[in-house]
This record gives structure tokens, C-alpha cells and sequence, in this order.
């Protein structure tokens, strides 16, 4: 596997491979996972983020980590486990919807307000093979939502309501407060 400064770079918004729909991943061949959710890991930890899924490092797999936690980018995030999910199957969506403002590393500089189930069940592989089931709820399942976002070919851009629902970065981070009443 080549592994220099440009492999698994982050793919950014216009790149058709943000339009794909990922295939599911074999689970009898995980070893061959490590190197990807390696980069992963660290492209999520450099750039600030707290989720990311395969597809923005080029790799079409229904792979995606979720790792909230209080950065610079999200300082009102939650602390929570790093967890990785591969094959991810969302059920059972709450139907309470709430409208929070978004980022991506695949579309820097911008945030989008969009509105989405406050809580998602998913069904899931993690990195040692084992099914697993999670009920998650708030920024955690709004993490998940837009990660799983990617693994079918879409990003918050498409998920605004109105063009009027997308700020940049900076304009977020001055005005949170109000954007966010
Ligand atoms: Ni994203």
C-alpha cells in the first residue's frame, strides 16, 4: 500500500467521488482495513474534525469514524469514544428533527444549517469484526447522519434548506451564539 504525504489525501467538494455510493465492506477481509482507517483517524485528527467517512480520504468503503469531542472548530461538542463503523445500517429514526449547523472536511471553509432526526439506531461492524447495535442521540447521531451522508454520495451541501443556511466558517465561529438561538 502506498503510503506517502498525497495517498488518502482529503477529497474536497466537486470530486466525483463524493457522488459515489460506497460498497459494503467484506468483513472476512478486515486486515486489509488498517491502513485506511489509519488514515483516516489521521486525517479527521489534523484537520480538526470530529467524524469522517471513507469516501473523503478517495476510498468508496462503508467505513466511517465518529469521535465528538470539544476542538477549535466544534468547541461546544461532546466528549465521546472515538468509534469506528463499518457497513452502518440507520434505523429507527426519532421523529423529533432539529436544525444544527454543520461542517466538513470535504467542503472547508463553509458551515450549513440543516435539519435532521435528533436521535438514529444503527446496526454495525466495528474494527474487531463484532456486530454491534447503538442508540445515539444529539451531536453524536448528528455526526453519524452526516457521515453516513458520504457512504451514499451526499454532503450537508445538498441537505440545506435554503442557500440563506450556509455561512463561512469564520462568520460561524463570531456568531455562533445567535446563529445557534
Ligand atoms: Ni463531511
Amino acid at each position: 500500500m502506498i503510503n506517502n504525504e498525497t495517498a488518502y489525501d482529503i477529497v474536497e467538494l466537486g470530486d466525483p467521488r463524493l457522488r459515489q455510493i460506497s460498497k459494503p465492506v467484506d468483513i472476512s477481509r478486515m486486515d486489509e482495513l488498517v491502513p485506511v482507517l489509519t488514515a483516516m483517524e489521521s486525517r479527521m485528527r489534523e484537520r480538526g474534525g470530529v467524524g469522517i467517512a471513507a469516501p473523503q480520504i478517495g476510498v468508496l468503503k462503508q467505513i466511517m469514524i465518529i469521535a465528538s469531542r470539544p476542538n477549535a472548530r466544534y468547541p461546544d461538542a461532546p466528549m465521546m469514544q472515538p468509534t469506528v463503523m463499518i457497513n452502518p445500517e440507520p434505523f429507527c429514526f426519532s421523529d423529533q428533527l432539529v436544525a444544527l449547523w454543520e461542517g466538513c472536511l470535504s467542503v472547508p471553509g463553509l458551515r450549513g444549517r440543516v435539519t435532521r432526526p435528533d436521535a438514529v439506531s444503527v446496526r454495525f461492524v466495528n474494527d474487531s469484526g463484532d456486530g454491534q447495535e447503538i442508540r445515539l442521540e444529539g451531536f453524536p447521531a448528528r455526526i453519524f447522519l452526516h457521515e453516513y451522508d458520504h457512504l451514499i454520495g451526499k454532503t450537508f451541501v445538498d441537505r440545506v434548506d435554503s442557500v440563506t443556511d450556509l455561512v463561512t466558517d469564520k462568520v460561524y465561529l463570531e456568531q455562533m451564539v445567535s446563529l445557534n438561538r
